[in-house]
């Protein structure tokens, strides 16, 4: 068979490099070795054969769960996530689960969560003064986190809330720590080691989120509340059965492993980027006044697409798998740095630039434009991503001006070996508000969640 050809740096180095400067190392691979190239970098496959061609790109995703599954490239976020993730479930199982829970984020349930989304940006918004400096990155982390148990899990404003969200939070940050990402290193030492800590850690949130589940399990108003967890404790297969504690638990860290970060670096860079760009963030706002948000959707586009919040996807081989002119072997691994793929000039010109007007234009959607995925695995948290993305950059930029404390340009980094941030704390500091931040939203939809 032949593999595809990559690097012989040894695998330490790769990862080291690839943490500091992903775009710069895939680049100087895609350079040398071409549209595919392997890399030994310790994923959880490895080594992995990487895929920027967009056609590839595309079979890779419109692949049946036969020939390759996500479950094995996945399995790096087991201990965060747990054995009844989907994330880690493959095949029928997989298939099964996401069936069940396809309603958790249907239209309905959408609509339902606009109000609360609004209230909570409103509430935050509020507490912004004039000349303070705002840890850009820090304070979108904490509000799409407060949105997440909020309209998630149902949890009311409180100490409970509060508890949680600390816990999640740094459960969430400790799984970029090097521990999690080198198994080799998972090892206990007490407390005060990295392993120790996380599982210390991860145990206390565990039983918070456990006695959550037995709460909403034994509440008489279960039937008539609409957020994620009373639908997954409510929720049955075809045959009868329910979800079990541990599986609605693996789905709740997985909905916030997957979709914390994420949603968070999706606003963030937004906004980010629309700073550095005075002319856009000035359509963006003119749009916005004339009651419309199509600039705004295609400024958030084009964030997806120059800094898509999840560097890429993987997958492992089923079966002896055929990629162009190379068999990439069974139980091999084979990924798609999304990143990459999207400032291919082959897809897009000037391919660099922040430029929202081409997400406007008939042709926009160019192959393999999936920042949520496709496929059996697309992203189920998409409309509620999108959502909140909307929402909060809707009102944040409509009621107070921002600008850079710091103007330099921006280093990406790899968090967790996969959320794109930037290399530093994006500070802003806020000015004038231009109207009471309540007042630019929608009504909140009666009986909302
Ligand atoms: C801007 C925000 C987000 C981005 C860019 C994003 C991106 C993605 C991508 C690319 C995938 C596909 C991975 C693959 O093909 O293997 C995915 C899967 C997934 N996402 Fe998201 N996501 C976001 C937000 C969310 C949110 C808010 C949630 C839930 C609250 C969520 C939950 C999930 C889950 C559970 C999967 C796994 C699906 C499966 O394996 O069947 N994501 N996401």
């Amino acid at each position: 068979m032949t593999l595809p050809p990559g690097p012989r740096l040894a695998r330490s180095l790769q990862a080291i490099s690839i943490q500091r400067d992903p775009l710069g190392f895939f680049q100087r691979c895609q350079d040398r070795y071409g549209d595919v190239f392997t890399l030994s970098c310790g994923t959880a496959l490895d080594p992995t054969a990487w895929v920027c061609d967009p056609a590839l790109v595309e079979q890779i995703i419109a692949a049946p769960a036969e020939e390759l599954e996500a479950a094995s490239a996945n399995a790096i976020v087991r201990p965060l996530v747990g054995d009844g993730s989907t994330l880690l479930l493959a095949g029928e199982e997989h298939a099964a689960r996401r069936e069940l829970l396809a309603g958790e984020f249907d239209r309905e349930h959408l609509a339902h969560d606009r109000g609360e989304i609004a209230e909570v940006a409103a509430s935050e918004l509020r507490s912004w003064r004039p000349g303070q400096v705002i840890a850009l990155w820090s304070r979108i982390r904490a509000l799409t986190m407060q949105i997440m148990l909020h309209v998630v899990f149902g949890i009311d404003e409180g100490p409970e809330r509060e508890r949680l969200a600390a816990g999640l939070s740094e459960i969430v940050e400790l799984s970029a720590s090097i521990a999690l990402l080198l198994p080799r290193l998972r090892v206990d030492l007490g407390p005060l080691s990295p392993w120790g800590r996380f599982l210390r850690r991860k145990a206390a949130v565990d039983e918070l989120l456990y006695a959550e589940i037995a709460a909403r399990r034994a509440d008489p108003m279960l039937s008539l509340r609409r957020d994620v967890l009373s639908f997954a404790v409510q929720a049955r297969y075809p045959d009868g059965r329910a979800l079990s504690d541990a599986d609605v638990h693996d789905e709740l860290m997985t909905l916030i492993i997957a979709g914390n970060q994420t949603t968070a670096g999706g606003l963030a860079w937004t906004l980010e980027l629309l700073l550095r760009h005075p002319l856009e963030l000035a359509r963006v706002r003119a749009g916005l006044e004339r009651g419309s948000e199509t600039y705004l959707n295609a400024a958030i586009d084009e964030a997806l697409r120059l800094r898509t919040p999840l560097f890429g996807i993987g997958r492992g081989a089923v079966v002896d798998y055929r990629l162009a002119r190379f068999t990439i072997p069974r139980g091999m691994g084979i990924a798609v740095p999304l990143l990459l793929v999207y400032r291919s000039p082959a897809l897009y010109d000037e391919p660099t630039l922040y430029r929202p007007e081409r997400q406007l234009r008939q042709d926009a959607r160019r192959p393999a434009w999936m920042p949520f995925g496709g496929g059996i695995r697309s992203c189920v948290g998409e409309g509620f991503a999108r959502l909140q993305i909307g929402l909060l950059a809707r009102e944040i930029l409509s009621s107070c001006e921002l600008e850079l404390v710091d103007a330099r340009p921006e280093r990406l980094r790899l968090k967790a070996g996969a959320l794109v941030v930037p290399d530093r704390e994006v500070s802003v500091r806020a000015g004038a508000q231009h109207v009471p931040a309540a007042s630019a939203l929608s009504p909140a939809i009666p009986g909302s969640r």
